[in-house]
């Protein structure tokens, strides 16, 4: 497998495209147009560049694995790809365009694999040219940095293909782990609940959000508080996901806080809107209750 097509060039797929680069893989990076793709690889060129700083990578493995990353227009230019990674916006209609257009040029043998975080594989396949090659490959944010990745099977897809997914995987060095295709898959299912009940937590008026997030993060020894990290997910995204807990389960203990449904009612979407638990337009991150 040499040439590997990313298609979304946002947060995720750049992510994508650089650990696959930095690999070894030629990436072909697509997005709606030529330029969001041309921007993506700008911001993956920054990253590499801090890399380089910090000692990290050598100027020329990082000037290398740039050059690797071409960024093209739509998705007609990935006939050469063995593997296709849709990481494009988490709306299912446009996935299934996605795959649709990309099916027409795709290889006979080439393998398209879904980034995403909560729509079923099973039903995402319909709209793949051929469901045995067809898959989950989920990446956590961010991705040069998250060590997992998770693997997601659809009813139809084949062991070939789970094979050679799990062969790109490690060949990325992340730690694979497979789950099968049930709401939220491992990460989100365990995820979710923990920041939903934060929002639940909060406005119970348990405690404030620093002293939650001071709380989770040093008590827990987690990264980030679950206020923090939600507002890095994005909140939107932590609602949408509940929302397919909460109804692919039908149970009643993933219903979504009142309180995190306001945020996201409100447009406070965490730092991509400058504003969701914690206010970003300053310095320093103010908690907006
Ligand atoms: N891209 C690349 N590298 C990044 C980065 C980014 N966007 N953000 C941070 N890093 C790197 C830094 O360069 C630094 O590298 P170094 O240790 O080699 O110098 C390292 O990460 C640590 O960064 P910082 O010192 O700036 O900051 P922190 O120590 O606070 O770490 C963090 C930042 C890595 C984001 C850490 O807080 C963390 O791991 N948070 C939890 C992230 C998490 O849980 N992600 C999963 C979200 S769920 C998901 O993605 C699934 C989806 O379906 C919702």
């Amino acid at each position: 497998m040499q040439t590997v097509g990313v298609i979304g060039a946002g947060q995720m797929g750049a992510g994508i495209a650089q650990v696959a680069a930095q690999a070894g893989y030629r990436v072909l990076l697509s997005d709606m147009d030529r330029a969001r793709a041309e921007a993506g690889k700008a911001g993956i060129g920054k990253q590499l560049a801090r890399a380089v700083e910090k000692e990290k990578i050598a100027p020329a493995d990082a000037e290398a694995a740039l050059a690797r990353i071409e960024p093209v227009g739509d998705v007609s230019a990935m006939a050469p790809c063995a593997l296709v990674i849709e990481a494009a916006t988490e709306r299912e209609e446009i996935k299934r365009a996605i795959f649709q257009n990309v099916g027409k040029v795709l290889a006979p043998d080439a393998i398209l694999a879904s980034n995403t975080s909560s729509i079923p594989i099973t039903r995402l396949a319909q709209a793949a040219p051929d469901p045995a090659r067809f898959m989950g490959v989920h990446f956590f944010n961010p991705v040069p940095v998250m060590g997992l990745i998770e693997l997601i099977r659809g009813l139809a897809t084949s062991d070939a293909t789970v094979a050679a997914v799990e062969k790109f995987g490690q060949s990325l060095n992340k730690r694979i782990v497979h789950a099968n295709d049930a709401p939220g898959f491992i990460v989100n299912r365990v995820l979710m609940p923990m920041l939903n009940e934060a929002c639940f937590a909060l406005g119970e008026g348990v405690a404030t959000i620093p002293d939650i997030d001071a709380a989770c993060q040093l008590g827990l020894n987690h990264p980030m508080g679950p206020f923090t990290l939600a507002d890095f997910i994005g909140l939107d995204t932590c609602l949408e996901i509940t929302r397919v807990l909460f109804e692919g389960t039908g149970d009643p203990k993933f219903r979504p806080a009142p309180l995190l449904v306001k945020y996201v009612e409100a447009g406070w979407y965490g730092r991509k809107t400058k504003r969701g638990f914690y206010d970003y337009s300053g310095a320093e991150p103010v908690p907006t209750r």
